[in-house]
């Protein structure tokens, strides 16, 4: 335990500080912000960061670094919101397990009362692991199901499976004919429509590999209702990830809807439209009521649909849990290579993948924020200690003095940081700990290096 204490205004720190500070607490309500505390050891004010009423140096000091940090109010919060914004149409809130796929960040979803979207067996088993009572409200999506992966889900009897191709439809009717079962199917279209976000993580075009175009669409759910062991069910979309203009979400569930009139038309059942995830959250810091987001979000999504009294399944993963996580990792070293001030970390590529992989910008902050009149901010690159120059988490950023030893904080983690996590260069995982009502509980240890070789043979 540390011995701080949390100290009353401070003239120690300018007004511009003070907003400053003020901003972090603003739009991360009520999770991650700085307070100001007196240290005890030195009895100057100081600002810290911390995680619901707890500080994260302590965090640091019981867990080791690097450690993922993540608000169960948070995930809470957003959960609850998100649902809210939906309140005028039926509709399930399908966690998109591959966002944060934590064994207890999954417990906390099914005990809210949600139900899941999964992309493989893995997944599968940590939502029957997570919630045993949640088999039922399972999607299944993903462009390459094995055959195996299909048994285990028919076997769990999943509320869905969102189908990518011809082939796959017949791969899913053999399965669950086999297995004497009946599949309920929806149609994964590709509505053919752009998304402004990075290449990688944009799908709903033609040249993508992700669902049907379609008319083929129409073609299959002909198919489909013809082979005994399908139930055609619904129509499903995803155009894409971290996608903040919503007209885009707009745009595709109009073609859905259509879609959906022409296959009722047609006689097909269709009670569910599952229109995916990808609602983007701000990494630049910038205030933004997440409850006001959501609105408009919902009211994209589900204008085009009014009248058609369907089902809807969303499946938002980033925008529930990416804000409510940071990485905390350690200065290792202070070096200097000609211009450049580089701060070298604890965390690395391996721990987090998002700035290598997709050039993403996730806001690095002290945990500690000493006198103002210290402060003179330091153009800095942020860097990890694998040998590749792609293992940065920010370049020419601008910090105040950092010494060496001290803690940093990288915001915005919470989705796809530890579930894209490896073992490059045989670094070991970090612990990972849910702060729950101003109680941590480590829910994933670190990796020992006796667990990375625990599968190998010599
Ligand atoms: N549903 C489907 C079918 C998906 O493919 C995805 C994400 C989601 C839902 C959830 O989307 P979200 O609400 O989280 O945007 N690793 C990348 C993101 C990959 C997203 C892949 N699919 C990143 O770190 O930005």
């Amino acid at each position: 335990m540390l011995g701080w204490r949390l100290a009353g205004k401070s003239p120690i720190f300018s007004a511009a500080e003070d907003a400053e500070v003020h901003s972090l607490a603003v739009i991360r309500p009520p999770s991650f912000a700085y307070r100001r505390i007196l240290s005890a050891a030195t009895h100057y004010a100081e600002q810290q960061l911390f995680c619901d009423g707890v500080p994260l140096a302590r965090l640091a000091e019981d867990y080791g670094t690097p450690l993922y940090v993540y608000s169960a109010t948070a995930i809470r919060a957003r959960l609850r919101a998100f649902d809210a914004a939906f309140r005028g149409i039926p509709h399930t809130l399908c966690y998109s397990v591959k966002a944060n796929s934590s064994l207890a960040i999954l417990r906390l979803v099914a005990r809210a009362g949600h139900a899941f979207d999964i992309v493989s067996g893995g997944e599968l088993e940590r939502v029957l692991r997570a919630g045993p009572r949640s088999a039922g409200k399972i999607v299944f999506s993903g462009v390459g199901k094995t055959r195996d992966e299909l048994s285990m889900a028919v076997r769990a009897g999943v509320l869905l499976f969102n189908v990518e191709s011809a082939s796959e439809l017949r791969a899913l009717a053999e399965t669950a004919m086999r297995l004497g079962r009946r599949a309920r199917i929806a149609i994964r279209v590709n509505p053919d429509l752009p998304a402004k976000t990075h290449p990688y993580i944009s799908t709903g075009l033609r040249q993508h590999k992700f669902g049907v175009p379609i008319p083929d669409a129409e073609r299959l759910y002909a198919e489909a209702a013809r082979h005994p062991a399908l139930r055609v069910a619904g129509v499903s979309v995803h155009i894409g990830s971290q996608i903040a203009d919503v007209r885009s979400f707009r745009a595709a569930l109009e073609r859905v809807a259509s879609l959906v009139s022409r296959l009722r038309r047609a006689k097909h059942p269709i009670r569910y439209v599952d229109a995916g995830g990808g609602l983007a959250i701000p990494y630049n810091g910038t205030r933004r009521d997440f409850r006001r987001q959501f609105a408009a979000y919902a009211r994209a999504v589900s204008q085009p649909l009014r009248g058609l009294g369907v089902h809807l399944l969303l499946e938002p993963g980033r925008s529930m849990v990416g804000p409510a996580g940071v990485l905390l990792t350690r200065v290792l070293y202070r070096k200097t290579n000609g211009s450049t001030r580089f701060l070298i970390v604890d965390a690395a590529m391996n721990d987090l993948i998002r700035p290598a992989l997709y050039g993403a910008q996730h806001e690095v902050v002290p945990v500690r924020l000493t006198s103002a009149r210290t402060v003179r901010k330091e153009k800095t690159d942020v860097v990890g200690p694998i040998c590749e120059s792609g293992d940065f988490f920010a370049h020419g950023i601008h910090l105040p003095p950092v010494s060496e030893g001290a803690l940093v904080a990288i915001l915005d983690t919470g989705a796809y940081g530890a579930s894209l996590g490896s073992n490059v260069n045989s670094r070991l995982k970090p612990a990972e700990v849910l702060v729950d009502r101003r109680t941590a509980r480590r829910i994933r240890r670190r990796e020992r290096p006796a667990d990375l070789i625990r599968l190998e043979s010599l």
